[in-house]
């Protein structure tokens, strides 16, 4: 058997100090000594001054006063430029169903990133998948037979999920500032939804998320009601207070129809208000989405929903291939996605609308900005009518004159050119028969690519939403448009002179 090693052995910074002390001279010794008092004598008198100097708040409660001390200030972790919150610090909790499960995750894979952290919660366990990696981790959520439900339309297992917040808060993880849901037919662009959280500060009570395109969904629901599959964020201290009185909020109203709405009411409850951010998007609508997403409003596109029920973003290709492609303009700028600018050509006097990363699309003649940004209506509403009056926004009529049919131009690929610090991103012609037009003025139809450039700005939601402006450049290319998208200049102004 082998010695034990004496201790000294194994801390030799030990020995050589005792080594050095027993060298020193007296005299060093004792006045280091001495220092050491004079050092604590003044510790202890300085504590004692400070002492002196808290507030003491004196208040009265049912005639007995009370003496409270002020606790002294803690420095206020308020969001600075240096803690801008990280993608790291949101947690998501996505509502899922074993049985979608298979092709609902397929949505997922699409903008989850390994880096992220959350939770996807299922009614049952699913056979694992060799593609799991790419996915966030899967958890059973809590029974919840106890609870009551009895609305006549709607699924019991709106309870399970709205408790998905409370769940997730209470598997513990450090350093959350954000707890995000949203459902498994939900795409985030992840970055946008870090820019559009930063904002706020995580150390107060946020309910942030958006209202359905609905006008009725909003009369029936209501229009301070974050709709869940649009995505919402809850606060970090919010969750905490939602999670101890959530179980008993959710008995209170057993007649409510989904998880959104459950949540919802415990927010009125709480006292908290819906904080509107116009880039979620539930899209309780159906068709094309062609209409809201080349007139977005001046905001960061954090989410798409009802991925099943609205037609393929991109036409010729299936849901996930066409999400596939919008990855390609979301890596390479996600701030600038699908912000839309208008311009002129005005030596052939039509309409250029930009939506980027995603549509060029051209018109006859000159239509004024407050009309193009209004979205064309492609799309039908929740109860599968053309009807205008059902949309909780301004839209306008899909135009009916052929002339004034746009030419839709659709991103078919964009790169980052490193030495221009630009994207170049190209645009085809998407073939429809574009009927005959009489009119006497130059065809677009000639036109069959447009190629947009743009500088990324990472930091383009820093500053006050503006929309950005584009400029029809000349080209001696036959067959195409260039056109440049940016910051507007000085006294630039969105007009045809
Ligand atoms: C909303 O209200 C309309 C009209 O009253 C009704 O037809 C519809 O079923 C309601 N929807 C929900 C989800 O309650
Ligand atoms: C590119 O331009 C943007 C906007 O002016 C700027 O913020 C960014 O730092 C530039 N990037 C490089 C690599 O020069």
């Amino acid at each position: 058997m082998k010695n034990n090693p004496k201790v000294e052995d194994n801390f030799p910074w030990d020995q050589t100090m005792r080594n050095h002390f027993t060298t020193f001279p007296k005299f060093l010794l004792s006045s280091i000594l001495l220092i050491s008092i004079l050092c604590i004598f003044y510790t202890v008198s300085f504590s004692n001054s400070s002492n002196k100097d808290l507030n003491i708040i004196t208040a009265v409660h049912d005639g007995r006063e009370e003496v409270a001390v002020a606790p002294p200030p803690v420095p206020s972790p308020k969001p600075s430029p240096s803690s801008k919150t990280t993608l790291h610090q949101i947690v998501f909790g996505i509502a899922a169903s074993a049985r979608l499960w298979d092709h609902r995750k397929n949505y997922i894979k699409l903008w989850w990133k390994p880096q992220m952290r959350g939770v996807v919660w299922l009614d049952k366990g699913v056979k694992t998948g060799t593609d799991d990696h790419l996915l966030p981790q899967k958890m059973i959520s809590g029974d919840t037979s106890k609870f009551k439900y009895n609305n006549p339309k709607g699924h019991r297992s709106a309870i399970r999920i709205t408790r998905i917040v409370s769940e997730t808060l209470r598997l513990d993880l450090d350093d959350v500032r954000w707890f995000v849901m949203g459902d498994d037919d939900t795409f985030f662009v992840p970055d946008n939804l870090v820019r559009v959280l930063s904002k706020y500060d995580h150390n107060q009570f946020y309910y942030i998320g958006s209202s359905s395109e609905s006008h009725l969904q909003n009369i029936n629901f209501s229009y301070g009601m974050a709709y869940g599959g649009g995505g919402f964020a809850i606060s970090y201290p919010l969750a905490k207070a939602l999670a101890k009185m959530q179980d008993r909020c959710i008995q209170r109203y057993p007649g409510l129809y989904g998880s959104d709405d459950r949540i919802h009411a415990c927010m009125a409850e709480l006292g908290v208000p819906l904080t509107k951010e116009p880039g979620f998007h539930q899209y309780d609508v159906f068709g094309n989405l062609l209409g809201l997403l080349s007139a977005h409003p001046v905001a960061p596109l954090v989410s798409i929903h009802h991925l099943d029920k609205v037609e393929p973003i991109f036409p010729n290709m299936n849901r996930v291939q066409a999400l596939t492609r919008l990855n390609i303009p979301i890596n390479l700028d996600s701030a600038a996605l699908m912000q839309q600018s208008v311009c002129y050509d005005k030596t052939q006097s039509w309409t250029v609308s930009v939506s980027w990363g995603y549509t060029v699309q051209i018109y006859r003649g000159i239509f004024s900005v407050r009309e193009m940004e209004m979205p064309a209506r492609t799309f039908l509403n929740w109860y599968k009518r053309a009807d205008y009056t059902g949309f909780a926004f301004n839209t306008r009529p899909v135009t009916r004159h052929v002339c004034q049919k746009p030419f839709v131009y659709y991103l078919s690929k964009a790169s980052y050119n490193k030495v221009m610090n630009q994207t170049v991103s190209e645009h085809v012609q998407h073939q429809v028969s574009n009927p005959d037009c009489k009119w006497k003025m130059a065809d677009p139809s000639r036109i069959e690519r447009v190629g947009v450039y743009r500088k990324p700005d990472p930091n383009l939601w820093d500053k006050p939403p503006r929309r950005n402006c584009c400029r029809v450049l000349p080209t001696k290319k036959k067959g195409t448009m260039v056109i440049d998208v940016g910051v507007c200049g000085d006294d630039e102004v969105i007009e045809l002179r």
